[in-house]
């Protein structure tokens, strides 16, 4: 079945036109309709709100664009107003951002190494994501690496499996997704370091969704620590919301967690149309890391057989390292801890130790 040999992962799809997200980005990247012109003789038309439907998909928007978006008021420097128009000239609009971006790209280019980011992802719920991404987090971190852990499930069961009460929490994922709070600011130390959910991270799809560039969020907000870790690990909610896409588009690899007993091949090939979208509209980089068979319980005839039909359908995709099925994964977190902390010497530890043995020499890091 090619399961010792692990090809080089190509496994393509064709993009469904018709998924609800492909639709929802479509609609997103349509361009900004064109705004009636102040009314001649007006001293001071206040500036129309930006139209969050309309605005474009990412913040690199044209000179045209914001000639048409932004009008002009009589308070503004002469000497930057186009006569004709009477509009803002767009070098003066567009040039602080483009020296901002050079200065962004400056600052990220010292021979700092850059963090592998790894976001879990599998919008079917239960599917063990959390506990991957805490396990194989700390995996990574007892072999001596730097891992940030971010939760980004406003059901905030990382932040709890680490001891943290996401109720409590007072500044979270939230504040930098929507508010752009640093980054740093959020990150508690425990076991690895994590960035915190609270429960108010439910409403960051829609508070971020009147924002240029909504859907980099995440991306930006690691530019600030990305130099101070090897391994940036992202658990994501079960859905393929602006949250996941966040995580994907920040992603260079995904790790799909997959349980056996429930398996849904519909949803691996609707998570990859997805993983496809986001690399042609967003982030070229990010691929597929592997396929992750989770909760085997590997004396039952259905379980090998969802082995089989993950291996035959996406082949090489599926990691060798098995995860079975364990009482141990669901204590630990309601001690605050990961299987590798709760009980160091277990065969659930030793799941996760192998998967992050393959996952290194897969590549990363
Ligand atoms: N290998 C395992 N054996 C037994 N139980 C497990 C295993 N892995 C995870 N669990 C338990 O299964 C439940 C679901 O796991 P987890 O929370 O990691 O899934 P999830 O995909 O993150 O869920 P959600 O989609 O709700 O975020 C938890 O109670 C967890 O403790
Ligand atoms: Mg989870």
């Amino acid at each position: 079945m090619g399961f010792l040999s692990r090809k080089p992962k190509s496994a393509s799809v064709e993009v469904d036109d018709t998924h609800p997200i492909v639709e929802e980005l479509k609609r997103m990247e349509e361009a900004v309709p064109e705004r009636p012109a102040p009314a001649q003789g007006s001293q001071n038309p206040a500036p129309a709100p930006a139209d969050p439907v309309s605005m474009p998909l990412t913040d690199e928007v044209s000179t045209e664009t914001v000639e048409k978006t932004l009008p002009v008021t009589k308070t503004e420097d002469a000497e930057k107003v186009d006569e004709e128009s009477g509009r803002m000239k767009a070098s003066e609009l567009i040039a602080p951002v483009r020296h901002e971006a050079t200065e962004e790209v400056l600052e990220s280019e010292p021979a700092v190494k850059h963090a592998e980011v790894i976001a879990f992802a599998n919008q079917k719920g239960g599917v063990a994501k959390t506990t991957t991404t805490l396990n194989l987090a700390v995996a990574f971190a007892e072999s001596g690496y730097r891992v940030l852990c971010i939760d980004l499930d406003p059901q905030g069961n990382l932040t709890m499996s680490q001891g943290i009460d996401p109720d409590k929490v007072e500044k979270s994922l939230y504040d930098v997704l929507v508010n752009d709070m640093p980054i740093s600011e959020i990150i508690q130390h425990r076991e690895i370091d994590i960035a915190v959910a609270s429960i108010d991270l439910a409403g960051a799809e829609i508070a971020m969704s009147t924002k240029i560039g909504r859907e980099r969020s995440l991306e930006k907000a690691l530019k600030e620590v990305s130099g101070d870790y090897d391994f940036v690990c992202i658990d994501t909610p079960p859905s393929l919301g602006l949250l996941t896409i966040n995580a994907l588009t920040a992603a260079t690899k995904v790790i799909v967690p997959v349980q056996c007993e429930y398996l849904s091949m519909r949803g691996l090939v609707q998570l990859q149309n997805t993983l496809k979208m986001i690399q042609e509209n967003l982030n070229p980089a990010v691929k597929i890391e592997g396929i992750l068979p989770t909760m085997l319980d590997a004396r039952t005839v259905h379980a090998k057989e969802a082995v089989e039909i993950l291996e035959e359908n996406f082949g090489d995709l599926v990691f060798k390292s098995r995860i079975r099925k364990a009482i141990k994964f669901a204590e630990a977190p309601v001690k605050g801890a990961s299987v590798l902390k709760y009980d160091s010497g277990s065969s659930a530890a030793n799941y996760y130790r192998e998967l992050a043995k393959e996952v290194l020499a897969n590549g990363s890091s």
